[in-house]
Parts: structure tokens; C-alpha cells; sequence
């Protein structure tokens, strides 16, 4: 089962895509959060990314898409994969087919969690996430059982960088304008299927499973 989650930042692919990866035993590959873990190590790599996320902006699809590529190729994913944050273009999605049909194969679900603008400041300025694992928190939907420590590892939550109030309307601004239009994409491939994500976490995901065990 191969997955692509949409929706705008903050719409909680994240969040879902990591309780699909736990249920469906599917890896969980995030492109923010591999740019994120190289910033913390310092690499070539980290320090390239970081010029654009700490603006809002994306990374430049060329450097993106040999990353996902790689990701991809490894062992574990020959099962199927959930893909968080890639594609995030057109050009990006094309190159994603293209590989594929390569191989006989083919994305089976874009789950595009639709969330309105108004909603996702709130939600980006009470996230708090793990920079060890990746865990993600809301300090009132989603909050930690002890304040500002993960549950999962026990390190202490930080702010993402780029959840600054105006970072973040720069985020929407591109995602309407460079990400949105996969939308159309993935429904012209007759695989889109879209969610109500404005409902609590365990009822998004619920509706989540009942789309992938149909
Ligand atoms: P990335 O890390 O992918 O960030 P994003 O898409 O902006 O999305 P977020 O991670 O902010 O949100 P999410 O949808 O995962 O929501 P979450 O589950 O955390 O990318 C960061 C940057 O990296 C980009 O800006 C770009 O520069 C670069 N990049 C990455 N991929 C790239 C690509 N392919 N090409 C080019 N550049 C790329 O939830 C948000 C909050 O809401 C949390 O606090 C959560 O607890 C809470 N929450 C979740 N669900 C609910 C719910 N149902 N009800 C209430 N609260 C909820
Ligand atoms: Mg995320």
C-alpha cells in the first residue's frame, strides 16, 4: 500500500500518517522531518534546507526529490510506504508517477486532510514536537501526559522554527499556491480521497481506516 497524505501545514498529516505507519506497518517518510534531523546534525544537506524553511518556503524540488528517491529505494518500503509532505509540486507528484510506472506500479491513495486557514495558526502556535523522534503534541488537543516532555522518549518538547506566526502564513501562502493544485492531480488519477480533518484526532483517523480496509 503505497499512501501520499495532502493538506495544508498544520492539517495533521503528520500526526495521521504516523498512527497509519503504527497500524498498517508501513514506514512513515516525512521530507520535513529528514531536512529536520540533517539541521540538527549539521550536514550539507542541513544547512542548504534550513535557507528555505526558516522563510516558508520549499526546498528546491532537485535536492527533494533525490532525497525521497533514495528514501524509497531502501528495503523497507518495498511493502509500501506512507509519504508525508512529498509530493509538494507538480513537478514533484510527476516525477513520483513516473518512477513508479516504471516498476508496474502506482500511488493507491492521496488522503488530502482538509482543514480551513482560520484553524491552522492556532494549531501551529500550540504544537510543540520531539526533535528526537518526531513525536507531535498540542498543548490543548494534544497535550503530553508531563509538560513539555515527550511521551515516547522522554526528551523535552521544543517549537518548530518555522511555527512563527508570519513563517507560518508564508507556508499557506505557498501551499495554496504550489501544493494545493495536487489536489486536482491525484483526483484526475482517481485516487483521491478527502477528509473532514477539522474533527478530533481519533476521528480523522478513524475515518482514515475505514478508507484504506475498504
Ligand atoms: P513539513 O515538516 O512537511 O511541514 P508542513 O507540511 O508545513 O506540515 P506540518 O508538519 O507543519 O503539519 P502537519 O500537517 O504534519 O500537522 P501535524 O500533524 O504536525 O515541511 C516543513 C518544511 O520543509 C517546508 O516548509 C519546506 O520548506 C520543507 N519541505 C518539506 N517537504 C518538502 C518537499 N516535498 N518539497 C520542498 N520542500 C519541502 O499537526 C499540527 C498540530 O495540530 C499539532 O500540534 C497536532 O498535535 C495538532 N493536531 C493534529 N491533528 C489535530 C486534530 N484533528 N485536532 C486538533 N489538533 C490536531
Ligand atoms: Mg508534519
Amino acid at each position: 500500500m503505497k499512501i501520499v497524505m495532502l493538506g495544508a501545514p498544520g492539517a495533521g498529516k503528520g500526526t495521521q500518517a504516523i498512527m497509519i505507519s503504527e497500524k498498517f506497518g508501513l514506514p512513515h517518510i516525512s521530507t520535513g522531518d529528514i531536512f529536520r534531523s540533517n539541521i540538527k546534525n549539521g550536514t550539507e544537506l542541513g544547512k542548504e534546507a534550513k535557507k528555505y524553511m526558516d522563510e516558508g518556503r520549499l526546498v528546491p524540488d532537485e535536492l527533494t526529490v533525490r532525497i525521497l528517491l533514495d528514501r524509497v529505494s531502501r528495503e523497507d518500503c518495498a511493502g509500501g510506504y506512507v509519504l508525508d509532505g512529498f509530493p509538494r509540486t507538480i513537478p514533484q507528484a510527476e516525477v513520483l508517477t513516473k518512477e513508479l510506472s516504471a516498476m508496474g506500479d502506482a500511488i493507491d491513495f492521496a488522503l488530502n486532510i482538509d482543514v480551513p486557514d482560520e484553524n491552522i495558526v492556532n494549531r501551529m502556535s500550540g504544537r510543540r514536537s520531539c526533535p528526537s523522534c518526531g513525536a507531535t503534541y498540542h498543548i490543548q488537543y494534544v497535550p503530553p501526559k508531563k509538560e513539555g516532555i515527550c511521551d515516547e522518549c522522554g526528551n523535552a518538547l521544543i517549537l518548530r522554527d518555522d511555527d512563527k506566526p508570519e513563517t507560518v502564513l508564508n507556508r499557506l501562502k505557498v501551499y495554496h499556491e504550489q501544493t494545493q493544485p495536487l489536489i486536482d492531480y491525484y483526483n484526475a488519477a482517481g485516487v483521491l480521497r478527502t477528509i473532514d480533518g477539522t474533527r478530533d484526532v481519533d476521528t480523522v483517523f478513524n475515518e482514515i481506516c475505514s478508507i484504506l480496509e475498504d
